[in-house]
């Protein structure tokens, strides 16, 4: 592992940091690529901290997390849906702030995430839903060891075009290996 990445961490999120991420996404078409149909816009910070309340159930159905860097946050994501009874989960609402893209940190979070899903949830399957458009998410994904499962066909309106939605998961017996 390098210096820098060695000098980041995965750590529950804390709501201090919401006006940070918001701060990460510009347009309604930045919101819809970044949550999909999560949040309405403009995106509020209250509409945030309503979304975090299923982090603070008796038997929470959503994970936030921070990736930090040095104690600066610089990504956030959230195991998202988790199903006990099927043992299964989604990784949902990956970002890493804007100027720190394409150096790995993306590759680093999804990873680190896996680890609690599989490692601390005990899970036998983490899924996730990207747009067709979002290549450098889709390439982060594959590389993580993600694999594709299908297509959804025109599930949003952004603007006046349609996009299409893949589906990918792991597998615990994927990520053992
Ligand atoms: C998707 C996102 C999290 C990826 O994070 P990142 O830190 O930029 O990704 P990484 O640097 O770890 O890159 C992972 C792979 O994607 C590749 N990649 C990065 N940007 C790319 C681009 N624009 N086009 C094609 N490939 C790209 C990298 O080269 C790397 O592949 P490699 O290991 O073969 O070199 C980041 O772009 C982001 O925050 N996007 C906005 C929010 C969003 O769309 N989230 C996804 C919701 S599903």
């Amino acid at each position: 592992m390098s210096a820098t990445m060695r000098s980041m961490e995965l750590v529950p999120f804390k709501q201090k940091h919401i006006r940070e991420i918001l701060s990460w996404i510009k347009s309604e078409t930045d919101m819809i690529q970044w949550a999909g149909a999560t949040f309405v816009w403009p995106l509020t910070q209250k509409q945030f901290r309503e979304h975090l309340k299923a982090a603070r159930l008796e038997h929470p159905t959503l994970y936030p997390f921070a990736l930090e860097k040095r104690g600066k946050i610089v990504g956030y994501c959230e195991i998202s849906d988790h199903r006990r009874r099927y043992n299964s989960a989604m990784l949902s609402r990956v970002i890493i702030s804007t100027r720190y893209r394409k150096k790995d940190f993306g590759k680093f979070m999804v990873k680190q995430a896996m680890q609690y899903a599989f490692g601390d949830l005990g899970l036998h399957r983490l899924g996730l839903g990207v747009y067709v458009s979002n290549k450098s998410a889709i390439r982060c994904y594959k590389k993580a060891g993600f694999v594709l499962e299908g297509t959804l066909r025109e599930v949003v309106k952004v603007g006046n075009s349609y996009w299409n939605y893949l589906r990918m998961s792991i597998l615990r017996k994927e990520w053992e290996c």
